[in-house]
């Protein structure tokens, strides 16, 4: 079987973090960044922590003051990186191909619903690679939204106009049986320029996570509903999984 391991055609770059950015405020970011430095600071994490996917380098940015010369980030978009490397170390590469040594990194950690951006049978491949630079007794925190809010409606669309000008229009449709949203989104810019990509984000319940962690050879520890470390529950927005590398 051939495992396709392509993300979004279209998406990431450009598109993204001119259409992502408005919805993500500093205060959101702030929140997400301390959850992750008090959450490896309590696992004992120890050694370079890596940010998976780590974009212009939004967690980076709140990690790296708080654990310094420990971080560093990773992602195939150059654009993203460009921003990305002041706030820490970053190297341009592949989750499917991590281009470091075995047992490089105490933690890992990957943030906003990356993972579900991929094919069901990609994911094992990118936790193999996370089980390989992930030493024993290290951490892994996967973040992904939670699917509440999907399953309480499940069709919602957005048109609307960007603080800079440029309009967005997205149509989100969910599908209780694959546990995706379906995404089309369509960005015109104030000059004319348009830029459009069809997405999908998997919602894994929490069981999933603990079989898939578990086949990589991590033992799911915690599960939170919200960067307040407050329990999963069916208010929940986000749903967060922290996993020990066993052995
Ligand atoms: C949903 S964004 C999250 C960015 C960042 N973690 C944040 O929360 O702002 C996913 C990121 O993963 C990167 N990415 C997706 N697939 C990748 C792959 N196969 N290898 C490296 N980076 C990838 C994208 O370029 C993008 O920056």
């Amino acid at each position: 079987m051939t495992i396709s391991t392509e993300g979004p055609k279209g998406f990431f770059g450009e598109l993204y973090l001119r259409s992502t950015r408005p919805f993500l405020p500093e205060h959101v970011t702030d929140a997400e960044g301390a959850y992750l430095a008090a959450r490896l600071d309590e696992g004992g994490a120890t050694g370079l922590v890596l940010d998976l996917g780590c974009g212009h380098g939004r967690h980076l940015s709140r990690v790296a003051p708080k654990l310094p010369g420990r971080v560093m980030g990773i992602d195939f978009d150059a654009l993203s990186l460009g921003e990305a490397k002041a706030h820490a170390p970053v190297t341009r590469g592949d989750f499917f191909r991590l281009p470091f040594r075995a047992g490089a990194f105490g933690a890992a950690y990957c943030w906003y619903n990356t993972l579900g951006t991929f094919a069901d049978e990609a994911v094992p491949v990118v936790l193999a690679e996370l089980a390989r630079c992930v030493r024993p007794g290290g951490w892994l925190i996967i973040h992904g939204s939670s699917p509440n809010p999907p399953l309480a409606q499940p069709e919602a669309s957005y048109d609307g106009v960007l603080p800079d000008g440029s309009r967005l229009v997205e149509q989100v449709r969910f599908d209780a049986t694959t546990r995706r949203d379906v995404l089309t989104r369509e960005l015109t810019l104030p000059d004319g320029r348009f830029m459009a990509a069809s997405f999908f984000i998997r919602y894994y319940a929490v069981s999933e996570w603990e079989a898939l962690l578990d086949a990589a050879g991590f033992q799911v520890q915690w599960v939170h509903g919200a960067v307040d470390g407050s329990a999963l529950s069916d208010a929940s927005v986000d749903q967060i999984v922290g996993a020990q590398k066993r052995g």
